[in-house]
């Protein structure tokens, strides 16, 4: 038998968004964020043409599901705010009725002795935004930086750990390279505007957080796919380089060493795609020090140099039968997995944090997104064998673990996710949580990985008999 004894004080917690959980979308003076805006005009884009309007109900569910998490042993939480409904109109008007509910859910989690890690923006651009331009307008900066400092003066004095932006890597490819998110523009020049666009709004709002929270900390949190070429061949070993100087050294070079990966910048130059930047860009990007990185890590990608067009396609798992992710014209194709491969790969979680620990050495770290979704059901007894999730979570915790063994400075883990909800282009055919929530009466159901793991939060660590 191994015993893994986790650091006192190590935050075992789940996480969620706003959107993927809340619902109520039309309730409480909220109006639509640009994914809604997407789900009804595209809806055939969406498993099973699902829309998130009401999501798991949360809204109204709040306390069941705070309680659900003491039940489960949880000492933190990550959560995202609903950016539309804080600040549903144009006019800026905070709404009463969201500061509301925002207070409510701190006040119930923090007497519950569970710690709120708060990310600002978890995707859902109000629309009001996107009318306007959405990220490519650098007028959504300044509204990103107003809404920032809202909510740390609103709920500063709860909220003691913030994040600004939830994997913008994803979001810029997606939204704007491979179409498949809102706004659904497929231009990768404006894809790498907008990428400059949120390293920026992030910089700003961390500058801002300092002078209105100086004892609380805040952090960014990226989806930290390792990108391993497909072969060993030259042109794959570069295609793999690119893909993660775009998706990973973009992000987390200037919020780990304030400044742009210098490879990057020249690549963009000699495309004629290097964005335009304001003369105090730079410098706000070099002042902007974060207190922690975020570390979302589902699964690695691979990477091929044969892009012969630009396009994209739903899924990413080897398992699920469907291999090719997206590309990008001469540039690069990124697969989910290798063909026949595999989708647990918890290696590649240590290559990653040792790469952060080199960057940063010392920089705390938090596991802010690690799971895995699957179709499941419910069994007559009320809940669900998901003994593939233990074992995920198991082996990816053994990593973390290990890594910490090593000395990088992992202080909690957020199993994504609390419970099932809206999985974007997934609708909600694939189930994340550790609470199943019927669709049909919004009901929760413990799955077996729930028990699991608050026995592990409870006892601060496990015991296994098969090797790490
Ligand atoms: C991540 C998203 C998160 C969730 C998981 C499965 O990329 O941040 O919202 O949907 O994937």
């Amino acid at each position: 038998m191994t015993s893994y004894d986790f650091p006192y004080g190590f935050i075992w917690g789940s996480a969620t968004s706003a959107l993927q959980i809340e619902g109520a979308n039309v309730e409480g003076g909220r109006t639509p964020s640009h994914w809604e805006v997407f789900c009804s005009e595209q809806p055939d884009r969406i498993a099973g043409r699902a829309s998130p309007h009401l999501a798991s109900d949360h809204y109204n569910r709040m306390e069941q599901d705070v309680l659900a998490m003491r039940d489960l042993s949880h000492n933190g939480y990550r959560l995202s705010i609903s950016w539309p409904r804080l600040i549903p109109h144009a006019d800026g008007k905070l709404n009463p009725e969201g500061i509301r509910f925002y207070n409510r859910l701190f006040d119930t989690l923090v007497s519950n002795g569970i710690e709120p890690n708060v990310t600002l923006y978890h995707w859902d651009l109000p629309q009001w935004l996107a009318e306007k331009g959405g990220w490519e307008n650098p007028e959504t900066i300044d509204a990103f930086v107003f809404y920032a400092e809202a909510c740390f003066r609103l709920f500063g004095d709860r909220v003691k750990r913030w994040v600004t932006l939830s994997e913008p890597g994803c979001i810029t490819l997606n939204g704007y390279a491979t179409g498949l998110h809102p706004p659904g523009k497929k231009d990768f020049a404006t894809a790498i505007q907008v990428a400059h666009n949120y390293v920026v709004a992030h910089a700003k709002a961390v500058s801002r957080f300092r002078s209105i929270c100086p004892n609380g900390q805040i952090g960014l949190v990226l989806n930290m796919s390792p990108f391993y070429p497909s072969s060993e061949s030259e042109p794959d070993r570069q295609a793999a380089l690119l893909a993660d100087g775009l998706l990973n050294r973009w992000f987390l070079e200037p919020a780990l060493s304030g400044s742009y990966p210098e490879d990057m910048v020249s690549f963009y130059r000699d495309y004629a795609i290097l964005p335009h930047m304001e003369p105090h860009d730079l410098d706000d990007i070099a002042s902007s020090q974060i207190d922690f990185i975020g570390v979302n890590y589902h699964y690695p990608r691979y990477v091929s140099a044969d892009a012969e067009k630009t396009s994209s396609s739903q899924g990413s798992l080897c398992r699920d039968g469907k291999f090719n992710f997206f590309s990008v014209k001469n540039l690069f194709r990124i697969q989910g997995c290798k063909q026949g491969g595999i989708d647990m790969e918890p290696d590649a979680l240590t290559e990653l944090l040792d790469r952060i620990h080199q960057l940063a050495p010392g920089m705390p770290v938090y596991i802010t997104e690690n799971g895995i979704g699957k179709e499941e059901e419910l069994t007559p007894c009320g809940t669900v064998d998901d003994e593939h999730r233990i074992d995920y979570i198991k082996s990816h915790l053994k990593t973390v673990h290990a890594a910490i063994e090593k000395g990088i400075n992992i202080r909690g883990y957020y199993m994504w996710s609390l419970m099932d909800g809206f999985s974007w282009l997934d609708g909600y055919s694939k189930r994340y949580g550790f609470l199943y929530v019927d669709r049909n009466t919004m009901e929760r159901h413990k799955k077996k990985s729930a028990y699991w793991f608050a026995s592990v939060a409870a006892n601060n660590g496990f015991t296994d008999c098969k090797p790490g």
